[in-house]
């Protein structure tokens, strides 16, 4: 009886373990877009970690930001959250929309430093599948 028990809890674990592991693993190849009602495009390709080593991108802030008064913070990060935490769908009087916030934040730097795409289907690939 007891080893039975042990022999199940082993498995029991093991199957803890591989889905812990399996949950890990999982990267992020596109930007979610089920914040958005109705998606016109298929969500954009951004291959989170691979995306910011090819750009060398040091500083998560460039991106996850955290602002006060208008100023933006050089040692905040607010990597724990989601831009639609802070952008809303709708534009607003003082704020842009949340579709706004990301082409501006992705296509600003691909404009700026003249690499990474800027035209529409090279973002929201339709071969690529949804998110
Ligand atoms: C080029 C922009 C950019 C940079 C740089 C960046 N991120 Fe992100 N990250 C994103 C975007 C966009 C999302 C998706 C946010 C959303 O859906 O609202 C995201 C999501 C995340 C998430 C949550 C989603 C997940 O499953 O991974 C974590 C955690 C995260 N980033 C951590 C980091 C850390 C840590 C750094 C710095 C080492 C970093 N990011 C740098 C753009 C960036
Ligand atoms: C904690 C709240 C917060 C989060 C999270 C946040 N933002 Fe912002 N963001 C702001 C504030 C505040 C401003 C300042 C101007 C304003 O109010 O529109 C701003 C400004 C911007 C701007 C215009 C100025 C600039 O830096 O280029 C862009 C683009 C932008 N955000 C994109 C994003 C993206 C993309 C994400 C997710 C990766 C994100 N923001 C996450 C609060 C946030
Ligand atoms: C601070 C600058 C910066 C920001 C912000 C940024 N990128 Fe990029 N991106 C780059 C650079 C630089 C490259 C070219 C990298 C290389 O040389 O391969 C690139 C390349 C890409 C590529 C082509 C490579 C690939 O994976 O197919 C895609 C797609 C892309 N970016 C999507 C995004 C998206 C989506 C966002 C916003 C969530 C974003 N980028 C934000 C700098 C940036
Ligand atoms: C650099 C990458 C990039 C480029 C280029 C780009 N987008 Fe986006 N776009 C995004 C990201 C990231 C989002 C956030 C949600 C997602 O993944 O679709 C977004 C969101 C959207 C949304 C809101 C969500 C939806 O599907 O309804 C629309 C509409 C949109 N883009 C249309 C366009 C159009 C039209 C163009 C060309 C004029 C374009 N985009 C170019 C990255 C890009």
């Amino acid at each position: 009886m007891r080893k039975h028990g042990l022999g199940l809890l082993t498995v029991l674990l093991l199957m803890i373990f591989f889905l812990v592991a399996a949950h890990s693993q999982e990267e992020m190849i596109s930007v979610d877009n089920s914040i958005f009602p109705n998606p016109e495009r298929v969500a954009s390709v951004f291959e989170h970690e691979a995306h910011n080593e090819a750009a060398e991108i040091d500083e998560c802030n460039e991106c996850h930001h955290v602002y006060e008064d208008g100023v933006k913070l050089e040692d905040e990060s607010s990597e724990d959250m989601l831009c639609s935490d802070c952008h809303q769908i709708e534009v607003s009087d003082d704020q842009p929309s949340l579709m706004q916030a990301f082409h501006a934040n992705c296509k600003g730097c691909h404009r700026s430093e003249k690499k990474g795409p800027v035209m529409c289907g090279e973002c929201h690939r339709k071969e690529r599948g949804g998110d």
